[in-house]
């Protein structure tokens, strides 16, 4: 019986240490830098992911419900996008206009303190 436990202990050990590694943001994305021809835009992705209004997914959305949160946008969301393609996810810009910019407009207008808002192209894409 003591050993059952043990075993059931330590194996709630391991994967409870493998859940936080997987939800983890590794050393070299801390901050991400997004090429851009107006200025490339400089990310603050581990203090954005330490915000109170934050959680993973907050911006890491899945599509399908097989698909894994930590795939990078990029994968799926591309530069130019066929129109004739329904099935495409849209493309790079609109999505991180959307995200990027609509949390920073919506926390801006609840009376909080956020990143650039939509005029301000300028502040996030530095020449
Ligand atoms: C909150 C930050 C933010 C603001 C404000 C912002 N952008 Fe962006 N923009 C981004 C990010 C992030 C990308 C995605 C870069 C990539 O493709 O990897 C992007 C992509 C783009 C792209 C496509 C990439 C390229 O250079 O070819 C264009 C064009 C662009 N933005 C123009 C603008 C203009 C014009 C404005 C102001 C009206 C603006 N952006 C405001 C963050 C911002
Ligand atoms: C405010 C939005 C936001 C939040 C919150 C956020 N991320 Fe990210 N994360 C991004 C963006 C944007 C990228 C860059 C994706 C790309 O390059 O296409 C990224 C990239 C990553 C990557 C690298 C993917 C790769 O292989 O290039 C990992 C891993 C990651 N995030 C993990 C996390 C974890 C874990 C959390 C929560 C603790 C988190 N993120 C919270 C926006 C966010
Ligand atoms: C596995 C593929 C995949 C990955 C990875 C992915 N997306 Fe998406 N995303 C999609 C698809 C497909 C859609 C359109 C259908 C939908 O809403 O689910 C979409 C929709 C969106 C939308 C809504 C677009 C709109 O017009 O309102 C936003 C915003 C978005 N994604 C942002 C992101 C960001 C930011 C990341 C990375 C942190 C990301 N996505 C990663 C596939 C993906
Ligand atoms: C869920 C809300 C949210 C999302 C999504 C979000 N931001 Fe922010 N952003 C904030 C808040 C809040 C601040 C202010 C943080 C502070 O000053 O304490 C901020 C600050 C910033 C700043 C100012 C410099 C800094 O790091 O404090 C930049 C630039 C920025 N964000 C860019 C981005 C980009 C690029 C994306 C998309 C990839 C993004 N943000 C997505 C909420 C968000």
């Amino acid at each position: 019986m003591r050993l059952k436990v043990t075993i059931f202990v330590l194996l709630s050990l391991i994967a409870s240490s493998v859940m936080a590694a997987c939800l983890t943001i590794p050393e070299n994305k801390t901050v991400i830098q997004f090429p851009s021809k107006l200025g490339d835009v400089t990310f603050a992705h581990k203090k954005h992911a330490d915000l109170s209004i934050t959680q993973c997914t907050t911006c890491h959305h899945k599509h399908q419900p097989t698909d894994t949160v930590m795939q990078p946008c990029h994968e799926c969301h591309k530069h130019k996008v066929d129109k004739d393609d329904e099935a495409a996810p849209p493309k790079t810009k609109t999505v991180f206009h959307t995200r990027c910019i609509g949390c920073h407009e919506y926390t801006v207008a609840s009376g909080g303190q956020a990143g650039p808002v939509k005029k301000k192209c300028k502040l996030c894409h530095v020449k």
